[in-house]
């Protein structure tokens, strides 16, 4: 994102994100100076346009549209008009869908520029790739000293191979299935988490020569094909709760979920049920920046917060795994 940016913006200028956001994702904005505005988004997680256009100005360089949990952003199309009457820049960050294919366009590619993700889907210890899709973008694109791939193994490649070797002998069930995510790098969303900034500071590296050989090595489809089935296998056991609502009915082709995501007046007990059927991988989401949360103008962000779980479909988990939970959590 600094990368992509740094050559498109200039200090002062303000940048509009979804109020539903974890707070480290602003990091790279606030380190090239430019001001952070929150805005709204509706319930089924679409911009709320009007409050978009309440919070723009002359000084607006960019506004940023977010494909959650793998799927494509709702509203993209009034949101791109918006970006375009305003001549502003659309960032696409398509984190949590690298491999999404939305009506045959891979996702994270439809704004001027885009960034997605990889060690969100894969088990690799970093890795990111930014998109620039509008000639402006990749004439102004100055990498910066943390672009590009390491061109040795280091130690930490060794940590984290130790660390999924670890993970392996555990023989990885769904009780530690978010290690994939989280023992792994110790990066998800818990109080533990160290503050946005020093998360983003420490990120600040090239990716390394492990994760770049585990992606050549890796293959889309099946990656795809696997969170599919395990996506359908939770839908089919929360179709039939009346205390959950999935937040995505439909799962369109090209569609790779990074999680299973639903919606719940007692997210409490839903996690501690799944617990018990020992699932210790599900977890709200996310947490989010200071500013927003708990902040009366962004009231839906904070009870989507609090209310939205989002459950392991990775694909080293068995849809019979899903199943089996199924069987037993209470009703
Ligand atoms: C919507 C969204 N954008 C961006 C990011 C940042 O991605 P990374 O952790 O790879 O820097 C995240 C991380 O969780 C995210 O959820």
């Amino acid at each position: 994102m600094y990368d992509g940016l740094s050559g498109l913006v200039d200090a002062g200028e303000n940048v509009l994100v979804p109020a539903y956001l974890p707070d480290a994702v602003a990091e790279p904005f606030f380190d090239l100076g430019l001001a952070v505005r929150y805005y709204r988004l509706e319930a089924n997680l679409a911009p709320n346009l009007a409050d978009i256009e309440r919070r723009l100005d002359d000084d607006t360089a960019a506004i940023m549209s977010v494909n959650y949990f793998g799927f494509p952003q709702p509203g993209l199309g009034e949101f791109m008009s918006l970006v375009d009457e305003y001549d502003c820049y659309h960032i696409d960050d398509n984190a949590h869908a690298p491999i999404s294919v939305d009506n045959g366009t891979l996702l994270g590619t439809r704004g001027h520029l885009g960034v997605t993700s990889l060690w969100k889907l894969l088990p690799i210890p970093d890795g990111a790739v930014l998109y620039c899709n509008d000639a402006v973008v990749a004439e102004h694109l100055a990498p910066s000293s943390f672009a590009g791939v390491r061109e040795q193994f280091g130690a930490d490649d060794c940590r984290f191979l130790l660390k999924s070797a670890v993970a392996g002998l555990l023989n990885m069930s769904l009780t530690v299935s978010r290690s994939v995510d989280t023992l792994i790098d110790d990066r998800g969303m818990s109080p533990s988490v160290p503050d946005p900034s020093v998360r983003y500071e420490e990120g600040k590296a090239p990716m390394s020569k492990l994760s770049a050989y585990v992606i050549n090595g890796a293959d889309p489809v099946a990656i795809r094909n696997a969170r599919r089935e395990n996506y359908r296998a939770w839908q089919r056991i929360f179709d039939s709760h009346d205390d959950v609502d999935v937040l995505y009915d439909s799962l369109p082709a090209g569609i790779c979920p990074q999680v299973f995501p639903l919606r719940t007046s007692i997210p409490q007990r839903v996690l501690e049920d799944l617990e018990c059927c020992g699932v210790d991988g599900a977890h709200t989401w996310p947490r989010l920046s200071s500013t927003v949360f708990e902040n009366p103008e962004y009231d839906r962000a904070t009870t989507l917060s609090r209310e939205i779980l989002v459950l392991p479909v990775h694909q080293h988990i068995d849809p019979s795994m899903i199943e089996a939970v199924g069987d037993r959590l209470p009703r």
